[in-house]
């Protein structure tokens, strides 16, 4: 087998001479890539695709299981280093080293203890579990057999998480009784309760013990520990089709339900393999930190797949950034002398909020590496990244990517190539991003803002939207034919590096989760006393956006606390990460004449203009927005 190492480039001469191999002959430079994993049987064709389908398929004819690369493959050199660092929630309980072997063994067995629950090849599993190692072992135990998982992250609610499930058709669900986050203890099983009295599909749950409460088992519902007692520690790697579907993950969508996004197995592989290798330049006996959770992407590619394919040490974090104070996460880059640090930046602008001496306290001398992710960096946020936390000496890779996308799109290559603040600046090899005028024509000039796009397919590009492809196609192809439209907004500079300017769709990034607006508006309605409702975003100091509704009542004066109501409807609905920090009663809400909500106008005053609205003279109600004005 080829070694990856010579194809991930050191200098930005290696980056420039890779970057044009990869756009100039994309399939050669790929099988490259390709030729350094471990397949069981080879390819015999590496990319096919058609953008108005949209169907690509990569490595069609080949063979292989994800697991075997990120576990079997490094057992031979280097059995003892480890995989997974965890750090438990509450700083003195220890934390734990668990080995590639030792790793290997446990999703070994809980592929068996899966087995023996009747899954198989296809067979979908839904995993809502808190960030404990046992999460990371049922999203590879599923990769193991071949069944797909569907991570849903254990801070969404019950009506979110049965969504979830019934669209996907889970037949197992992975759980646990509750979990720790900072000083709160989160009942995660009568969550699951309410979630299963509206799942059929669910043949059986298996619960983790993590709290240690006394919960009530029902019926095909069993302890993982009394699970995992007497299993075998063998379990053979399914041979899974390199276009076989590894997993989906829901991400939100501007309306509608939330989107299933499909990720195959032998494409993912690659890519969130090469990337990470690219992005962090990460060597042998690094501490990789990535405090996303694996609920999100950021954790399936970043957490999980990337660093283990690389036989990395990945760290996971269990608890919160405020707990026992603002000092954790420096506490614990000090304690496991963590080389690669990787956060969002609604953590940074929260952290950097608290005293500095929460900082200097830590010796985060062994910092070489810092990432940023999720949403746009303001540029106060990473000067104070820069010079505190990196000490001006750590490169700051600003990674711009998406669930849809599977790995990172834009970004600098740590200490290879040049990073600057607010940009996420040049593309991964392979990539080729462009920008479009509203006409949907490509703009060549440097220094301008557009729609951002990509025009050639990567291996990790998502394969479709489970059970809806005619959805697929609609959201990601049809605006811009012959693209791949990911609903960002970019502009360039004179070098041609990209700055993101931030969502073109009613999708709000809020400290980093993405949340539609519109399923937001649909839980509020659902409220008896609500007529109608708008969410729009505005900006945020720390949380980058924050959402402010506006909210027309059926009776304006009863007595219930209406604002108490929304927000425990939405959280109930939705998850407590929907809650609008903002929710104004309002008599109406600006109209067009056909009906449809000039948000426009309600982004503006969320963001506290007063006066220039532009010409509101051809709505239907032009007087509602000084009386929405005067309450606000
Ligand atoms: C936004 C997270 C600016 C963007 C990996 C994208 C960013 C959406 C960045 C995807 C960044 C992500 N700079 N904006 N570095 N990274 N975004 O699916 O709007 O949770 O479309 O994936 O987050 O969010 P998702």
């Amino acid at each position: 087998m080829k070694n990856i190492d010579n194809y991930v480039p050191k200098t930005l001469e290696d980056y420039n001479r890779l970057y044009s191999e990869s756009v100039i002959n994309p399939e050669t430079f790929w099988e490259k890539i390709a030729e350094t994993f471990l397949w069981k049987k080879k390819w015999n064709n590496v990319l096919s695709f058609d953008f108005n389908k949209p169907e690509f398929k990569w490595f069609e004819g080949a063979s292989l299981n994800i697991t075997e690369n990120c576990l079997d493959r490094h057992l031979a050199y280097i059995p003892e280093q480890t995989a997974i660092l965890f750090e438990p929630n509450d700083p003195n309980q220890k934390s734990e080293k668990i080995s590639y072997r030792e790793l290997h063994r446990r999703v070994c067995v809980f592929a068996n203890v899966l087995k023996s629950k009747n899954i198989r090849k296809g067979d979908r599993v839904c995993i809502y579990m808190p960030m404990v190692p046992e999460l990371t072992v049922a999203v590879l135990a599923c990769a193991r057999i071949g069944a797909v998982h569907s991570v849903v992250f254990a801070g969404f609610s019950s009506t979110a998480l049965a969504a979830r499930i019934n669209d996907s058709e889970c037949k197992v669900l992975l759980t646990a009784d509750g979990s720790f986050r900072g000083s709160k203890v989160i009942d995660l099983k009568s969550i699951v309760d309410e979630a299963l009295l509206k799942c059929d599909s669910i043949k059986s749950t298996i619960v983790l013990k993590r709290i240690a409460s006394d919960v009530k088992m029902n019926n095909n519902e069993t302890w993982w520990h009394n699970e995992i007692e007497d299993v075998s520690d063998y379990c053979e790697a399914e041979e899974m089709d390199s276009e076989d579907m590894l997993f989906i993950l829901y991400t939100s969508g501007s309306t509608g339900k939330p989107k299933g996004m499909v990720h195959s197995c032998g494409g993912y592989m690659i890519y969130s393999s090469y990337t990470f290798l690219n992005v962090f330049q990460y060597k042998t006996n690094d501490i990789y930190w990535c405090t996303a959770d694996i609920g999100w992407i950021t954790g399936h590619s970043y957490i999980v797949y990337g660093p283990l394919l690389a036989g990395a040490t990945s760290v996971m974090f269990e608890g919160v950034p405020s707990y026992p104070d603002y000092s954790r996460f420096w506490n614990i880059v000090e304690k496991h002398k963590i080389t690669h640090f990787y956060t969002a930046p609604t953590a940074i602008r929260a952290l950097a909020k608290h005293p500095i001496s929460l900082v200097k306290s830590n010796d985060l001398s062994s910092l070489k590496v810092l990432g940023t992710v999720g949403e746009p960096i303001n540029e106060e946020a990473w000067n104070w990244y820069n010079k505190n936390i990196g000490k001006s000496k750590c490169p700051i890779v600003d990674t711009w990517w998406q669930t849809e996308t599977g790995g990172i799109m834009l970004t600098s290559l740590a200490g290879v190539t040049n990073d600057k603040p607010t940009y996420a600046t040049k593309p991964m090899i392979g990539i080729q991003p462009v920008l479009l005028d509203k006409g949907g024509k490509e703009i060549k000039e440097k220094e301008k803002e557009g729609i951002l796009a990509i025009k050639y397919p990567w291996p990790s590009i998502a394969r479709t939207i489970y059970g809806n492809h005619d959805r697929y196609k609609n959201v990601y192809f049809t605006a811009y034919p012959g693209y791949y439209f990911p609903g960002d907004g970019a502009l360039t500079d004179s070098e041609g590096n990209y700055r993101i300017t931030g969502r073109v769709d009613d999708v709000v990034i809020v400290s980093g989760h993405n949340l539609g607006t519109a399923p937001i508006e649909d839980a509020i309605n659902l409220h008896e006393n609500v007529v109608e409702s708008a969410v729009v975003g505005y900006p945020h100091d720390i949380k980058g956006n924050a959402l402010r509704a506006f909210v027309i009542l059926l009776d304006e004066n009863s007595n219930i606390d209406m604002k108490k109501e929304i927000k425990e409807q939405i959280s109930k609905t939705i998850g407590p990460i929907a809650k609008p920090e903002i929710i104004q009663i309002v008599p109406g809400l600006p109209k067009t004449r056909s009906g449809k909500i000039m948000r426009r106008i309600l982004r503006k005053i969320a963001s506290g203009e007063k006066e220039n609205f532009g010409d509101i003279s051809t709505l239907l109600n032009p007087e509602i927005v000084k009386q929405i004005l005067i309450k606000s």
